[in-house]
């Protein structure tokens, strides 16, 4: 079974001059239990992989499936089937400084159809924040109060609400020191072990060599050492 795939994409960019070529002619397939390593140098196109994957953006030509659907055309069917297949931990993890850890964490229940009551929303949310160990008295503090590690945490705890079948994560680990990188990989070691499908985005070697596989990306192309 098949996750995620996506199939020869390239994605350019408008620039004064030419186009960037941010990813061009990529391939990549992510089935359960996957936990895929995308190794590249800085502006190599690892994020806008990511983003890709993610539906976030749109490719300029090739296809991506997500779960046996191809990726929708509109926007409507593309953010359903993002929320209810895929989570995209963003590198600068984009939690929300004034909002509480807890909050953080619930607001793609928000979203989720059927609706969650917010009661629920709340019990699920402290749920995921226990399981990646922040506790009840920090998941009521505003995030911007916590640190690095713990606001990776919360984007981890946020990105499991929904038990997507796929994660994304763009470098989830720089902001880290050691120690706390290698807490921050056994929580996605766990969801790997629990038949999620993961890639990360990583310039890391102990985040690569963590992986269950690896891919190179060098200047928007894929790298197969050969
Ligand atoms: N929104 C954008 N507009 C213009 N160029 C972009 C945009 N996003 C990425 N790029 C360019 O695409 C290339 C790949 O970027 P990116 O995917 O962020 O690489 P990485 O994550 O590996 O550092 C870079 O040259 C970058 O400048
Ligand atoms: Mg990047």
């Amino acid at each position: 079974m098949t996750l995620l795939s996506l199939d020869r994409v390239s994605r350019s960019f408008p620039a004064p001059g030419s186009p960037v070529d941010a990813v061009t002619d990529f391939s990549l397939t992510i089935s359960p239990g996957d936990m895929t390593g995308l190794l590249g140098p800085s502006g190599s196109g690892k994020s806008t992989v990511l983003s890709l994957a993610g539906l976030l953006l749109r490719p300029s030509s090739g296809s991506i499936t997500v779960n046996g659907t191809p990726a929708p055309t509109a926007e409507r069917g593309r953010a359903a089937l993002r929320g209810s297949t895929l989570a995209h931990i963003g590198q600068d993890f984009s939690v929300i400084g004034w909002m509480s850890a807890v909050d953080n964490a619930a607001l793609p229940l928000e979203y989720s159809r059927p609706a969650v009551p917010r009661r629920r929303r709340r019990e699920r949310a402290l749920e995921a924040l226990a399981q990646v160990g922040i506790d009840p008295d920090l998941a009521r503090r505003p995030a911007r109060t916590l640190s690095g590690g713990q606001r990776q945490r919360v984007a981890i705890a946020r990105a499991m609400i929904t038990r997507p079948a796929v994660i994304l994560a763009d470098e989830p680990t720089a902001a880290l020191d050691t120690g706390t990188a290698s807490a921050v990989m056994d929580l996605l070691e766990n969801l790997r072990a629990d038949g999620v499908g993961l890639l990360i985005a990583t310039h890391d070697p102990r985040v690569a060599q963590r992986c269950t596989t690896t891919v190179s990306i060098v200047d928007g192309r894929r790298v197969d050492p050969s």
